[in-house]
């Protein structure tokens, strides 16, 4: 039996985090805020060029539960998918910041530090917190943008006793990914926290980088009587371990070399990309490669929205099939375990999702194959010897909220 993911609704998500923080903290919680994972559906590695990404936000969500201390220190305690025992951090609010704290906390404190720095949140407050989450780490779902994006908001409206402006949303955005940045140090681009804070049920989100624009559009496979199903391999990837900085480390060096803002915005970019990699004696096949995918994902992209626009998914899953053989070919950012979801589901719509090195793979497949697609994908997996994978049927959920 392949082996599904658990999702709890927002009210018992909501009690389990209540829980949570009454069991350690011995008190009520002031309110309960959840945001939750994402999943790209196409248009990966281009969030930091300028690029297009058509994800959407998971019905799989992080819930916190807080409260104000009057201390002057943030604790924090988590309970993440799968573990049993809480894990425990306190900090100074004064230690907040570059670098510090260097553990997972650091998503967490982080983003309310950064959205303090920005003038969102009015001033910094001790806070006692509790999290729980349905959203598996390091599975390429965007956990950790869901642990800053539910502290960012919760911290924001419990603050100002409202609910957050799209202008505030928008700061919080900035503040999780310089937490990202600076506070854990993965030079993520924004792609997940812009899904976790204005997603919304039924719909995902054409984000283009350029413009800084977010165009909400219908999502709804099972009208077509189709699904989405994510395979997490179970091999886990981390971004804060070099491999994602070096593929984009690449793109931002050929991006200043062109004297532009984003790759986006730079002509013939592959050839000049060549002729800069040539005299700088950079490895020039290596530098094209990695152009080449961000310049075509982004075109695919934009034609993947138009695709969805006029509901032609024969086009849409083909796109996604291209996307995933340049991410294995030119971005070289494909595992075995990866490749061999991809190989297992044959022709469907079908490819890797999110930062790669490890994490998920979605397939588009018909809602009554799904159960028999999952155990051939669970099979192949352990033919292989590769971890168990497990399995998700994603529909686009709401963004971050409050739930108490
Ligand atoms: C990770 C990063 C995002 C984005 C994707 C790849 O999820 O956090 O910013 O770069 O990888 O598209």
């Amino acid at each position: 039996m392949p082996r599904w993911m658990e999702t709890r609704d927002d009210a018992t998500l909501a009690n389990a985090a209540s829980t949570l923080f009454r069991s350690y903290f011995s008190e009520d919680p002031e309110g309960v805020w959840a945001a939750p994972g994402r999943v790209n559906v196409i248009g990966d590695h281009v969030d930091y060029a300028g690029g297009i990404s058509i994800p959407f936000a998971l019905k799989a969500n992080t819930a916190i539960a807080l409260r104000r201390s009057g201390q002057p220190t943030y604790r924090v305690v988590s309970l993440a998918p799968g573990q049993h025992e809480a894990s425990r951090v306190e900090i100074p609010i004064n230690e907040v910041g570059p670098g510090s704290p260097d553990n997972w906390a650091g998503y967490v404190v982080g983003a309310i530090w950064a959205a303090i720095e920005a003038g969102v949140i009015p001033c910094a407050e001790g806070l006692d917190m509790a999290i729980v989450s349905d959203v598996p780490v390091g599975s390429g779902l965007s956990s950790s943008a869901a642990l800053e994006c539910s502290a960012a908001l919760g911290s924001l409206e419990l603050a100002t006793g409202r609910s957050a402006s799209e202008a505030e949303r928008t700061a919080l955005v900035d503040a999780c990914i310089r937490a990202e940045n600076e506070v854990v140090g993965a030079s993520t681009g924004g792609l997940d926290q812009r899904a976790s804070l204005f997603g919304q049920e039924g719909k995902a989100l054409v984000i283009d980088f350029q413009e800084g624009s977010t165009t909400l559009v219908p999502f709804d496979l099972s009208g077509h009587g189709l699904a989405l199903l994510i395979a997490d391999t179970n091999a886990p990837h981390a971004l804060n371990d070099g491999q994602y900085a070096s593929r984009r480390g690449v793109i931002d060096d050929v991006t200043a070399a062109m004297g532009a803002q984003t790759l986006r915005e730079v002509d013939n970019a592959v050839v000049r990309a060549a002729s800069w990699a040539n005299a700088e004696g950079r490895d020039a096949e290596v530098t094209c490669k990695r152009v080449k995918h961000v310049v075509e994902e982004t075109d695919r992209t934009a034609e993947a929205a138009k695709a969805l626009e006029r509901d032609d998914l024969n086009t849409f899953a083909k796109l996604m099939r291209d996307s995933h053989e340049s991410l294995r070919d030119q971005y070289e950012v494909v595992t075995p375990e990866l490749e061999s979801v991809f190989q297992t589901v044959g022709s469907r719509g079908s490819r890797m999702t999110g930062g790669g090195f490890g994490g998920s793979v979605i397939t588009i497949v018909a809602e009554d194959e799904v159960a028999a697609l999952a155990e051939r994908i669970a099979q192949a997996a352990e033919a292989q010897g590769f971890p168990e994978p497990s399995f998700m049927v994603a529909t686009p959920g709401a963004g971050a909220r409050r739930l108490v």
